[in-house]
């Protein structure tokens, strides 16, 4: 099928490319032509697994690039408007650019097409569209509105493509309905996986996935209320670590304990200093106010944020009970992307919680596999970026881990110690196992986990986080 993607930024790019792998014909199209003309000589913008391998087998083939989106509609049985919803200062999603999309698109239409929302969305969005097309002069037999979320995670947002736990399609009549099958089905019929040059996928993959089709607005409420609820999961456990703080429980023995019932599922109950990244907290505030415009207070949401920002205070709270003052401390901050595998610093908790630590005069230096060219744009004075782990480390009071960095559970300890002035580690995300840390020399604090220093070093060993499938 011939597809026109509007916008390519992290869901438009990745969903583009991997259009072009099922086999359609992709124009992907952005109003920002510097970064039409980037992807057009072969650039890359983000820093995503897969995507350089999937550009550079579809670019220029079936996979191109403009800035002309009447001319790439025109061209195309389906729209899929990938653009960025903003908050507004309120909370709500900024749906301007969305509504600009749509107006370009009405101009174009010379055929029947599907028009899908591929964005998250507010409930309601897709009747808005339509609105705006026939507005603008769109005949009401030459569109239909669907909405198709993605579920796609930064970082293993290919594979996550290819695998997904479920293809969910909001359409509200069966023409419209039969376009998005087609689009998928090499997927839901499974020829894709067939293929020998197919993107590998994890060994528990539900292969073919299935496909759910919903009304539009059920579609668009489903991708909210995933969001909410794994947000929710994460404060809830980040609660819980608090809880066993207090009372010096161990949250990783009862994040296993909670975990192994089927009905909960130990995924998405890491604790750390909070979530972050583009979409949950975005997300959790436009879908609070949606509530709220229909007359519900979701008051369970207000709760799931203010747990998540009260998570910097504590992590703040821990370095001071180990450093006791901050200022002129000299801190080696580990992670500065929101979460592994990715170099996106939007709402990152770790950006976060430099920012605070600067404020309270420490030095620090930072070290970050993938987000140090972005942190430096954002973080301009006061911070010193490493070439690797132990660099950040030589003469600091104390070793700060703030993303879950797969590199970071693995580093060597003797260097580690070596390059502390004080054998100090405050892990925000529970990296190690505390009586491992203990036995290496260090004093090791931790998320809702007991202290543990060389002089009790016989704590109970428990398992420490394992990165990569949370
Ligand atoms: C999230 C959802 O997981 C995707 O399903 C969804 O498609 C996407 O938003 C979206 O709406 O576009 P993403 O923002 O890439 O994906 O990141 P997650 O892997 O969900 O992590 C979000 C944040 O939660 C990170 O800051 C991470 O460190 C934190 N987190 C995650 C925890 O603190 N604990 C956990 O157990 C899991």
């Amino acid at each position: 099928m011939r597809i026109a993607v509007v916008g390519s930024g992290y869901v438009g790019l990745v969903a583009g490319a991997c259009f072009a792998e099922l086999g359609h014909e992709v124009i992907l199209v952005d109003n920002d032509q510097q970064k039409v003309a980037t992807l057009q000589a072969g650039g890359v913008p983000i820093h995503e697994k897969l995507l350089p391998e999937l550009l550079a087998r579809h670019r220029g083939q079936r996979l191109t690039f403009s800035a002309d989106l009447r001319g790439a509609v025109k061209q195309s049985a389906a729209v899929f408007i990938a653009v960025g919803t903003p908050s507004t200062e309120h909370g709500e999603a900024d749906l301007s650019y969305v509504e600009s999309v749509a107006r370009g698109i009405a101009t174009a239409i010379n055929e029947y097409k599907v028009v899908v929302e591929k964005s998250t969305v507010p409930v309601y969005t897709s009747e808005w569209i339509r609105r705006v097309l026939l507005r603008n002069a769109a005949a009401p037999d030459q569109f239909d509105v669907a909405s198709n979320p993605e579920f796609m995670r930064e970082g293993t947002a290919v594979v996550d493509f290819f695998y997904p736990d479920r293809i969910l399609v909001g359409a509200n009549n069966p023409r419209c309905a039969a376009a998005l099958r087609e689009i998928y089905a090499s997927m839901t019929d499974g020829s894709y996986y067939r293929r020998p040059d197919a993107i590998p996928g994890p060994e528990a993959a539900r292969v073919p996935p299935p496909l759910i089709m919903t009304s539009t607005q059920s579609a668009e409420l489903i991708k909210h209320a995933c969001n909410a609820f794994l947000a929710m999961k994460i404060s809830y456990i980040n609660a819980v670590a608090s809880v066993c703080d207090a009372v010096g429980a161990d949250v990783q023995q009862v994040r296993e304990g909670m975990g192994s019932d089927h009905r909960i599922g130990p995924s998405f109950l890491n604790p750390g200093i909070g979530y972050g990244g583009s979409c949950f907290p975005k997300d959790l505030k436009a879908f609070r106010a949606v509530a709220r415009e229909r007359g519900y207070e979701f008051r369970l949401l207000d709760e799931v944020m203010r747990i998540n920002e009260e998570q910097r205070e504590h992590f703040l709270k821990r370095v001071r009970g180990a450093l006791w003052t901050l200022r002129g401390k000299r801190l080696a901050v580990l992670g500065l992307a929101f979460k592994g595998g990715t170099d996106d610093i939007r709402e990152s908790p770790a950006i976060a919680l430099v920012e605070m630590l600067l404020q309270e005069g420490c030095q620090i230096a930072a070290y970050d596999p993938a987000a140090m060219e972005r942190a430096r744009q954002l973080l301009k004075a006061g911070v010193e970026f490493a070439g690797n782990p132990y660099e950040a480390a030589r003469g600091a009071d104390a070793l700060l881990i703030l993303t879950e960095w797969e590199e970071f559970a693995k580093l060597d300890l003797k260097r580690m110690y070596g390059q502390l002035k004080d054998p100090i580690v405050i892990d925000g995300r529970n990296l190690y196992d505390p009586a491992t840390m203990a036995a290496q020399g260090f004093t090791y604090y931790s998320m809702g986990r007991p202290l543990a220093t060389p002089e009790n070093a016989a704590v109970e060993a428990a398992p420490a986080r394992k990165i990569g499938n949370s």
